[in-house]
């Protein structure tokens, strides 16, 4: 099976990790992707945040989280008290997986096979942050850390426990973005991380 395994350093810490995924052939997402993006904060954060994989615009910058899912993130976060800076951001799978049509670039959903390939990146970075709280933005992070059987829908703004790991699951803020009712989903969203807020102060 696809697995990025054999390509992540033993004992490495996120730099090396960083460079090391850079050229990750792990699985096929890596070809029609411009590069990867990895994580990015400080590596003593007490709160990661994962997202589901690169966008458009993070594939072009290879950074997460800095297109417009990225600022909703950021404005949601401000509100509850709760600093970009010092949270390490990163996502599920590293590579922007897409469907051209035309000059745009749309979105495609990563297959299971894709998540659980890319997950010795996830486990390395969260084995060198050790973070108090990981929390999963959407079904794809949160059945990535938590197991496919879980429901987003059901358990947001839970504390769950994966070992000793504490794990909150909220919605996507591109979920947000496409919501019927924008203003009850950013308010949802909003409500879960002021639960992350107060678990972690
Ligand atoms: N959506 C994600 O899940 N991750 C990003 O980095 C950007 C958008």
């Amino acid at each position: 099976a696809d697995s990025a395994a054999s390509f992540v350093p033993e004992g490495a810490d996120l730099a090396a990790l960083r460079r090391a995924a850079a050229s990750c052939e792990g699985c096929r997402l890596h070809v029609p992707a411009t590069r990867t993006v990895f994580g990015a904060g400080p590596p003593d954060a007490r709160l990661v945040l994962v997202g589901e994989q690169p966008g458009d615009v993070e594939d072009r910058e290879g950074e997460p989280f800095v297109g417009p899912a990225g600022r909703l993130l950021d404005k949601a976060l401000a509100e509850t008290g709760l600093d970009r800076a010092g949270v390490y951001l990163t996502n599920a799978v590293k590579h922007f997986k897409f469907e051209e049509r035309g000059k745009r670039r749309i979105h495609k959903s990563p297959t299971r096979g894709e998540v659980v390939a890319c997950l010795p990146w996830l486990e390395a970075e969260l084995a060198q942050v050790e973070p108090d709280l990981v929390v999963c933005l959407g079904a794809t992070a949160a059945k990535a850390v938590l197991g496919t059987s879980f429901k987003v829908t059901e358990q947001r703004g839970l504390l769950q426990h994966v070992g000793e790991q504490a794990v909150i699951a909220t919605v996507h803020p591109s979920a947000i973005l496409r919501a019927p009712d924008r203003d009850e989903a950013y308010r949802g969203f909003v409500a879960d991380l002021r639960v992350v807020h107060d678990h972690l102060y």
